[in-house]
């Protein structure tokens, strides 16, 4: 009999806020992207409620049009490490380039975040949509791959990553004294990889990890997005503004994963919410009236510039259609602007609505405790997601959802009241990665 999974959770930390004007809000301290303290405050509720990871986003190039947190926050795998030593049971997820690292610097920086974690971190792979990142790595704008190619690289590197992470078997070091045995030979293993993209010798230089190898998320929605987490990820990410749409993405997602050939619950489906908690539905209300105020016309333009390039959205008439700007943004954020201009064309919407929806979104994760439960327990019961990442407008949202939505999950058996195991595969119902050699 097939048994569902418990119900997972994760939260984004993103300082002050992933949206423009967060960091505006009176309860927001506005160094957050910097400040080890509200890094640590934030993992600390995140570990009271029980959720399986913190997450860290990231990205490569910024420039005077970025949002406040992009400008001045901290380096994921630095911030997840010292996080690794002040928390004890929540998996620790950061992101990093496949466009713009090496993968063997990357599968020695999370094999070291897995030890010094013992087993929770996490590996978020990203292709890097926005061309300008090229800039910034010894590359001409040119020279940034384009769609396809950034996927197929991410698969190389991601192969690059596994085949390194086994390099070592589980009990290859033996460090016997008196014989002054170290290791044994026999269980290390060099890669000799020559690819298309990656030439890497290996073995890497550090030992097996307390859970095989890190958790690896992936968040592409495209049609190369979901076909290489299909393949090479163990969890996938969306943002589906309705249950209709989260189930298609949730079906095609889990078919992919039985097409080639692994268990579809191997796969796990997280949708990333941004819920909005009140005593009353009116206070919910209100409390996203009061953020969106917060936003400014001006700001919206450059938030949604951002998906396209940076493109320049001030030159457009305001309240004139939203403009025919040809393909530009077709190589970054693809299934974003796909869907922007394909809403704005069928819904008629002027550039303003187009921004101003974009910078705030409305939310259907609004309401009283029970309401947002409510939801959580229908998209979940009903194939919409195996789970959820809060990426939480404030740190009070973070809290209320850990106070009062997650006591009513438990108490309907969804979620867990305590952790189940020590590593994230363990608490995520994710296989232990077993060594191929080991076999
Ligand atoms: C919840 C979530 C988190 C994401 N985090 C990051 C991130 O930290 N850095 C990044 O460059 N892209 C991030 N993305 C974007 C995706 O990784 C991906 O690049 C984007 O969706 C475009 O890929 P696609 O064309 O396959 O859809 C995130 C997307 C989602 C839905």
């Amino acid at each position: 009999m097939h048994v569902r999974k418990k119900l997972k959770i994760g939260t984004m930390i993103h300082g002050v806020g992933e949206k423009i004007s967060d960091w505006r809000h009176p309860t927001m301290p506005s160094d957050a992207s910097v400040s080890f303290e509200f890094y640590k405050q934030q993992a600390l509720a995140s570990e009271r409620g029980k959720f399986d990871f913190v997450f860290i986003a990231d990205a490569l190039y910024i420039n005077e049009q970025s949002n406040p947190h992009y400008l001045n926050r901290f380096e994921p795998l630095t911030i997840l490490s010292a996080l690794a030593a002040v928390t004890s049971n929540i998996g620790l997820v950061g992101t990093l380039s496949t466009t713009y690292c090496e993968p063997f610097s990357a599968a020695r920086q999370f094999a070291s975040l897995d030890m010094l974690s013992g087993g929770r971190a996490g590996w978020n792979a990203v292709t890097s949509g926005l061309e300008k990142t090229a800039l910034n790595f010894n590359k001409e704008v040119t020279d940034h791959p384009n769609h396809a190619t950034r996927y197929r690289m991410a698969a190389e590197f991601v192969n690059v990553m596994k085949g390194l992470w086994n390099s070592w078997e589980e009990d290859a070091f033996i460090r016997n004294k008196q014989t002054g045995q170290f290791f044994d030979p026999n269980k290390l293993h060099t890669l000799n990889h020559e690819g298309e993209f990656f030439s890497v010798l290996g073995p890497l230089n550090i030992g097996r990890s307390p859970q095989g190898q890190p958790v690896i998320f992936q968040a592409g929605s495209s049609k190369a997005g979901i076909a290489f987490s299909a393949q090479q990820a163990d969890v996938v990410f969306a943002i589906m503004p309705t249950l209709d749409e989260a189930q298609r993405y949730y079906i095609d997602v889990k078919e992919q994963t039985a097409a080639v050939g692994r268990k579809p619950d191997d796969l796990l489906v997280l949708q990333g919410i941004s819920p909005i908690i009140g005593d009353t539905i009116e206070e919910a209300e209100r409390k996203f009236e009061e953020l969106a105020g917060l936003v400014t016309i001006e700001q919206a333009l450059a938030f949604l510039g951002r998906l396209f390039e940076h493109h320049d959205f001030s030159q457009y008439p305001l309240d004139g259609p939203f403009p025919d700007i040809g393909c530009i943004g077709k190589n970054s954020f693809r299934s974003d602007t796909d869907r922007i201009k394909s809403e704005a064309r069928k819904q008629n919407l002027t550039l303003r609505q187009v921004a101003l929806r974009e910078a705030t979104p409305r939310t259907p994760f609004m309401g009283t405790p029970e309401q947002v439960a409510n939801l959580i327990e229908a998209w979940y019961e009903q194939n919409g997601a195996d789970g959820f990442m809060l990426i939480a407008n404030l740190p009070s949202e973070l809290e209320a959802f850990v106070d009062k939505v997650v006591p009513i999950l438990q108490k309907r058996g969804i979620f867990r009241t305590d952790y189940e195991g020590i590593t994230l595969r363990e608490n995520m119902e994710l296989p232990y990665a077993e060594n191929s050699y080991s076999l």
